[in-house]
């Protein structure tokens, strides 16, 4: 049978990831969240100490660092770099203070865009990210673009973090995410914008079971 894709993009904070990772799990297909491969290839140049500013060095940790995304046991997707988990690292509030800077790099994008590309090749996908629909995966079998009031985004994402162990401020979470959504729609590649043929999904007042439900209606339905 051939391989199917769905895009799901939208600002930080829409309820993509949990809408993505269930829909994957209904339909038997594989998660890609792409976030979190620019979220690590950030956490390791925080590592090495680059500048935000050095996109020789900033492309260079894209084309040499040894990413894997596996599936553990409880289903949950898990970020290695070079065998060690960095899963909940990557979420911290420094990477992503940063992670926009390094996430317009055209260097950084054409090598993960390329990733992306491949993890797709290889079976049915539901990828998540910012230019899944317009760049990485144009012809997608369906494409959704999720948004919600940026409050409600700030709150979730608050909550979230949260849940994980990070000690943030809501004032905080509403800052980065604002500054994120600007820096990454304002970006001359791949900017963050619904692809013409997506299908835009308000997840304001919505639960994820209802978001879900939302998307799942449309994928069958054609
Ligand atoms: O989805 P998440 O909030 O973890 O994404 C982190 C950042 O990665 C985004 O703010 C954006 O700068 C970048 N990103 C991107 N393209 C994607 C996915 C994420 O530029 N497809």
């Amino acid at each position: 049978t051939p391989s199917v894709c769905i895009a799901i993009d939208g600002p930080a904070g829409a309820g993509k990831s949990t809408a993505a990772k269930m829909l994957a799990s209904k339909l038997g297909y594989v998660y890609v969240d792409t976030g979190a491969m620019y979220r690590a290839v950030t956490y390791q140049a925080l590592m090495d100490k680059i500048n935000m500013d050095d996109t020789g060095a900033l492309t260079q940790i894209a084309e040499t660092i040894d990413l894997a995304l596996k599936v553990d046991a409880g289903g949950r997707t898990r970020i290695l770099i070079a065998g060690t988990d960095v899963t909940q690292q990557i979420r911290c509030p420094e990477v992503s203070n940063n992670v926009s800077l390094v996430s317009r790099i055209p260097g950084v994008r054409n090598v993960l865009t390329r990733l992306q590309r491949e993890l797709a090749a290889q079976g049915s996908v539901v990828m998540e990210g910012r230019d899944i629909g317009t760049k990485v995966l144009p012809a997608a079998d369906k494409k959704f673009f999720l948004t919600a009031s940026v409050e409600e985004r700030a709150r979730r994402r608050f909550l979230e973090l949260q849940q994980i162990g990070y000690q943030v401020k809501y004032d905080e979470v509403i800052q980065d995410i604002i500054l994120r959504d600007e820096i990454d729609s304002n970006r001359a590649l791949a900017p963050l914008k619904p692809a013409p043929d997506a299908v835009i999904v308000d997840c304001s007042g919505l639960t994820a079971e209802q978001v879900v439900d939302t998307l799942l209606s449309i994928v069958s339905g054609g």
